[in-house]
């Protein structure tokens, strides 16, 4: 039988999501043929790490300079991105130029001009690109969109979202290159396109325009040193610095095999630093971010992000003609952190709650199974979707192509551009996507 063949560029934490399914789970009808990284310690530590696990042959890895070598020798039907989201684009193109389809990790992109690439690329090339929006499968999420869908309130006319990260996840954005805007495209492309993306996906609608405001008010050295913790800001990095030990913002390197394999002995080939302090200077994104969104389906949102919070989950609450939706969850933060501590998650409080509220009636509570597994159980789901043959039929539209990853980058490109202008913007003026469309179900 011949096995479907993927290449995977960007070794880091994430890749993992895909090349262990591949080697593992699907691995009869699916083959790994290159892996790809600018550090060789990282790329060769996957590499040694599946064979261990999964006794498989070394994939062939390569370096960036080497990446068409890797498509011309591997001759891949599927190329896997999972590089810093501002390169994303390049790896797109040429690997849909080469003549593959692609996976790609949110955000698809992280602003207009570098989306208007890729679906020039796709147009040229009839390949196709799916992003993974991973929280789609999440079965509180799920539940949402079904309920909806079936007219348990209405027809939706607001949605108010609220996002929390914890001390653990939160601060790890501003560790690293998400904390710089160019590289990540900030929190609101970053992190809030999981976001956007899920309201986009709940109500079945395209975004239009954005008014948002955002501030770095808890990272970064003024904001410790102005409330009083100088202490904190006095090293640049934690690992080895004895003067950070005690530092509840501490991540040792050292402490976690992972963490050392992955990052602390790539620092020689890579220069890339997993652990800078989160009280430096020179960070350019928002810690606290909020934005209005209106619809084209004349929907109005009103949505918030706090990456300094006590505890970890969001809260939505969904208004229909009919009725009223809330669901709310808190989670574990999904990172390692070398020092453990997640002991800041009050793992008691994990849970979620889903209730529907029709006009005139008592509310209902609706019970939710909250499976174990990636991101809610959430990551099963999404690879038995882009790695099995036979994939469970799906009915809640959850697959998403490039046009519905623009549909959510898109709100915070125009979030990003509306901070920095203190106008609305219309999402149209930053890319046309589709303009006739009003429903995202309308959009690949
Ligand atoms: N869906 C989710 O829940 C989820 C979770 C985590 C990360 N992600 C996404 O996955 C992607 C990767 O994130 P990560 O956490 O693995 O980051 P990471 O920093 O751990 O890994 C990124 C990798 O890219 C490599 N790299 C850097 N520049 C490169 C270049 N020019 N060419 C090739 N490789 C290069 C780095 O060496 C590193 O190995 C990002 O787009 C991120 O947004 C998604």
């Amino acid at each position: 039988m011949t096995r479907h063949k993927y290449a995977a560029v960007g070794t880091g934490g994430r890749i993992p999501m895909f090349i262990d399914p591949i080697a593992d789970t699907y691995r009869q009808s699916c083959e790994l043929v290159g892996l790809c990284d600018s550090s060789a310690t990282r790329r060769r530590w996957h590499q040694q790490r599946l064979c261990k696990e999964y006794g498989i042959d070394p994939i062939p890895d390569y370096g960036i300079e080497d990446f068409d070598r890797m498509l011309a020798e591997g001759q891949p039907d599927t190329v896997i991105v999972c590089v810093p989201d501002s390169l994303h684009h390049e790896y797109i193109v040429r690997s849909l130029e080469f003549g593959a389809d692609v996976i790609c990790e949110k955000p698809l992109t992280t602003d207009a001009d570098k989306f208007a690439v890729i679906e020039d690329a796709v147009r040229r090339t009839g390949k196709r690109v799916r992003t993974t929006f991973n929280y789609r499968w999440a079965p509180g999420a799920t539940q949402v969109r079904k309920l909806i869908a079936e007219g348990a309130i209405g027809t939706v006319k607001h949605v108010d979202f609220e996002y929390m990260l914890n001390t653990a996840h939160g601060a790890d954005y501003f560790r690293r290159w998400h904390s710089y805007k160019e590289l990540s495209g900030g929190l609101f492309v970053h992190k809030c396109t999981h976001h956007f993306d899920l309201i986009n996906w709940w109500i079945d609608a395209i975004p239009e325009t954005v008014f948002a405001m955002g501030a770095l008010a808890f990272y970064g050295k003024d904001n410790a040193v102005a409330r009083g913790q100088e202490a904190l800001t006095r090293y640049d990095r934690y690992t080895g610095v004895e003067a950070s030990e005690g530092d509840p913002f501490r991540m040792n390197l050292e402490g976690d095999p992972t963490l050392k394999g992955l990052y602390l002995e790539a620092e020689k080939d890579s220069g890339y630093i997993r652990d800078e302090n989160v009280f430096r200077e020179g960070i350019d994104i928002e810690d606290s971010l909020s934005a209005t969104i209106r619809y084209r389906s004349g929907v109005i949102a009103s949505y918030s992000l706090n990456a300094y919070c006590p505890a970890e989950g969001f809260r939505v609450a969904i208004t229909g003609d009919e009725g009223r939706l809330e669901y709310s969850e808190t989670h574990a933060a999904h990172i390692i952190t070398g020092d453990r501590d997640i002991k800041f998650e009050p793992t008691a409080s994990r849970g979620a709650s889903l209730k529907v509220h029709r006009l005139f009636e008592e509310p209902q509570v609706i019970p939710i199974n909250m499976p174990e597994g990636g991101h809610g159980g959430a990551d099963p789901l999404i690879q038995e979707q882009m790695f099995s043959e036979n994939p469970a039929p799906e009915s809640y539209g959850r697959n998403a192509g490039h046009q519905q990853g623009a549909a959510s980058l898109l709100v915070g490109a125009a979030g990003n551009r509306s901070i920095a202008t203190g106008q609305a913007i219309r999402i149209t003026d930053l890319y046309p996507l589709s303009p006739e469309s009003v429903q995202l179900s309308e959009l690949i």
